[in-house]
């Protein structure tokens, strides 16, 4: 019995949610696994009322769980900031989340913006480090609001922490019959911080002698991304970079309405996500599209090991992708929210 925290948050995040559990009901009445759920309020709605985002027990709560299911956070009431930091990322960091997994697989019928780019040319996978970089909160302002105002945010990375990040990576291409990991850095300038990504990825590297390797300076990965995106395979990076390179991915695999992640602790509790946001325009609406929330549903049924379910979410997003949805689009899809879930769930069921 598989105990899910459901956390489905803010603006959108409620309404992609409850199609992703809809999907997994179907996938647990056609594959037989057993699960309970667990629903968490976190989000704009309770900071608003309470003035608090994640309680301590709320976490040591949430470590007991087999997986968490997030919808989204981000309210247009509450200052930019403070849900992110105390409910996402504080997650990531207190549970040690230290792999965030972004896939960026074009299903066939989906628009790319990539001309003469199709599905066997966009499909690789970014494994973006999520506990340390320019995300680790180090640094500090002195001399606020006068003109000798200096602030300071400091990249961290720790040998541990790359090195578990590149290890999985390579861990990754093995079992997911791989052949190629690209290590995305900006060695040229960040002379400290990846030079050591680029020593321990090259140490790392002569541990898994079938593996093709690469290296590439961010920027470069990004004009690749659009004008070769074949040329990849496994992209390894860290926070930052990966922030920015995904977003670039997910318009590239047809938009914010199909990118899912999953925020990976390897020994822990592992938290699966649509990477879009709350959107806050589209709230109530029924307008948007849950297929990133079910994708991120099929990624937490794989990490749990229930392979047949996923396989068989999995192959009814490809086919409600290719055959039903006219765009990815929030309200251009020719089906409403609650549609795409129905008909996601009932070929999931029937394993159309
Ligand atoms: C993401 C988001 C977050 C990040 C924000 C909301 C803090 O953009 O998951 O990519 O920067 O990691
Ligand atoms: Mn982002």
């Amino acid at each position: 019995m598989y105990k899910i925290a459901v956390v489905p948050g803010d603006g959108t995040g409620p309404e992609v949610v409850r199609e992703g559990l809809k999907v997994i009901e179907a996938a647990s009445r056609a594959t037989g696994f057993k699960y309970e759920t667990r629903e968490y309020d976190f989000g704009g709605d309770r900071y608003l009322k309470t003035g608090e985002t994640l309680p301590d027990s709320a976490v040591s709560e949430l470590r007991g769980m087999d997986a968490i299911y997030l919808g989204a956070v981000g309210h247009p009431d509450v200052a930019p900031g403070i849900l992110e930091h105390g409910i996402l990322l504080k997650l990531r960091f207190s549970l040690d989340q230290y792999i965030n997994l972004r896939p960026v697989r074009l299903y066939p019928g989906v628009w790319t913006p990539l001309k003469d780019k199709g599905p066997d040319d966009i499909d690789f996978v970014v494994i973006r480090e999520n506990t340390e970089g320019l995300y680790a909160g180090s640094g500090g302002i002195l001399r606020k609001d006068t003109p000798d105002e200096v602030a300071i945010q400091e990249m961290v990375s720790t040998r541990k922490g790359v090195e578990r990040c590149i290890r999985y990576a390579f861990e990754y291409a093995q079992s997911h019959n791989r052949k190629k990991v690209t290590l995305c850095d900006k060695a040229n300038v960040l002379t400290y911080a990846h030079d050591l990504w680029r020593r321990t990825f090259a140490a790392v590297a002569a541990d898994y002698p079938d593996i093709e390797t690469d290296t590439a300076f961010v920027d470069a990965i990004c004009m690749w991304m659009v004008k070769n995106p074949e040329w990849f395979d496994v992209i390894v990076t860290c926070n930052m970079f990966g922030d920015i390179i995904t977003d670039l991915g997910a318009m590239v695999q047809g938009g914010m309405g199909v990118a899912a992640g999953g925020n990976i602790n390897p020994e822990g509790v592992s938290m699966f996500e649509p990477i879009g946001g709350s959107a806050p325009k589209y709230t109530g609406k029924n307008m948007i599209n849950p297929i990133a929330a079910i994708a991120a549903a099929q990624m937490m049924l794989e990490h749990l090991g229930e392979k047949d379910a996923a396989e068989r979410i999995d192959g009814a997003i490809a086919r409600v992708c290719a055959e039903k949805l006219e765009t990815m689009s929030a309200g251009k899809m020719g089906y409403t929210t609650t549609e795409v879930g129905d008909i996601v769930a009932g070929l999931t069921e029937r394993k159309g």
